[in-house]
């Protein structure tokens, strides 16, 4: 039987993945310390039992500093590395998803509350740094710049929290330069608004992410997918545009990235974002085709029809899903009834497919539509 695109194996340098779902990284504010908690087992293993492809870790910081709250995942020394290095076992041992960690640096956006709290700067945030002392929003401090000594901090701590990731036994990591982060703080001039080498034209604004891509990249082995997550385009005439991610990609691709993540905005509070069904998708397919590098589109695609549509039309090598696998961690098993694809689940949950109890059908959601 041939399968839909959606449920076909992806092969990424040594890592075949066993079908082009992903779940998104979504922060869960769980963390303590930056140290993953029992709530990180059960949500993960929830997700990996259902058997996507990929499962991304949160935005996990590389620095205290560079965590996107004060409740968000760290991986900067043994105790959050040991926090890790507790699920993986757990998480390989449920299915077949291969697993990634999202490593980024928020730059002026670190030490922010929780989205259920209201958001904005934490009570219990920290000073944070950024391309330039450009604050994010009304209401938020001013960050500091970076200068050399600081750059090179943090070039250092991403390599680091890279080779604690292959100690712990991750798949693949996805670096976050997205959302406004800090690699997309240095690459948007709405943001950086340097005068040196690392501020200015195109090249120059890009000089650090790439650095810091290059630098993981050496560390991280031939034979494991380095993939990475940007914004396409902050959504502002004078910000960072689909025609900067065309080359960016171009450049990241030369480096050893294995795939590009393509979501949108972040780097400034009020922008004109278009929302509606897939609204990234085609973002995705400009990148693809002009750079030549395979995509994950995300973004509102809520169900497979759409995914399938996606990868047909040239769009997308993988679909990430994010809200879609917080209300229905089976997502995927839908996925694969609503296209008729074969896919392994586990034997323990066989039941609910109607395999071989008598009535199963009847008991499944659908019944009750
Ligand atoms: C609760 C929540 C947390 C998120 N945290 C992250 C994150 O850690 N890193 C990231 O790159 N995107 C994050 N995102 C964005 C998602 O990865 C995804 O791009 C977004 O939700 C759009 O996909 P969806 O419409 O399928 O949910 C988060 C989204 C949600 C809803």
């Amino acid at each position: 039987m041939t399968q839909p695109l959606l449920f076909q194996p992806l092969t990424l340098r040594g890592l075949t993945l066993s079908n082009r779902v992903a779940v998104a990284p979504m922060c869960q504010y769980s963390a303590r310390e930056g140290i993953a908690q029992d709530w990180h087992l059960q949500h993960y293993g929830a997700m990996a039992a259902s058997g996507p492809g990929m499962i991304v870790l949160e935005a996990t910081g590389v620095a205290p500093e560079g965590r996107i709250s004060p409740l968000c995942l760290g991986l900067y020394d043994d105790a959050t590395e040991a926090g890790l290095a507790r699920l993986i076992p757990a998480l390989k041992g449920f299915g077949t998803s291969a697993i990634g960690i999202q490593l980024g640096h928020a730059g002026r956006k670190g030490g922010s509350a929780p989205p259920w709290t209201g958001g904005g700067p934490a009570k219990d945030g920290w000073p944070t740094v950024s391309a330039s002392d450009v604050p994010f929003d009304d209401g938020w401090p001013a960050p500091e710049a970076l200068d050399a000594a600081g750059l090179a901090r943090i070039k250092a701590a991403f390599v680091a929290a890279a080779q604690r990731a292959l100690r712990i036994g991750f798949d693949l990591i996805e670096l976050h330069s997205a959302h406004g982060y800090l690699l997309h703080q240095f690459l948007s001039p709405l943001s950086n608004r340097r005068t040196d080498s690392y501020g200015g034209s195109l090249d120059n604004r890009m000089r650090f992410p790439l650095e810091v891509i290059e630098a993981v990249r050496a560390v991280w082995p031939a034979d494991k997918p380095l993939g990475l997550r940007i914004s396409a385009t902050d959504w502002i005439d004078g910000g960072w545009s689909i025609e900067d991610s065309v080359a960016y990609a171009k450049e990241f691709r030369q480096l050893g990235i294995d795939f590009v993540c393509v979501s949108s905005g972040g780097v400034v509070a009020k922008a004109p974002i278009p929302i509606s069904p897939g609204y990234q998708i085609h973002l995705a397919g400009r990148i693809r085709r002009e750079a030549g590098i395979p995509t994950r589109t995300v973004g509102l695609i809520a169900n497979a029809a759409q995914a399938e549509a996606a990868l047909a039309e040239g769009s997308a090598d993988l679909v990430a899903i994010g809200r879609g696998f917080l209300d229905n961690p089976r997502w995927v098993w839908h996925a694969a009834q609503a296209l008729g694809a074969e896919m392994a689940y586990p034997p323990q949950y066989m039941a609910a497919l109607g395999k071989y109890w008598p009535g199963a059908a009847l008991a499944r959601p659908q019944a009750a539509e």
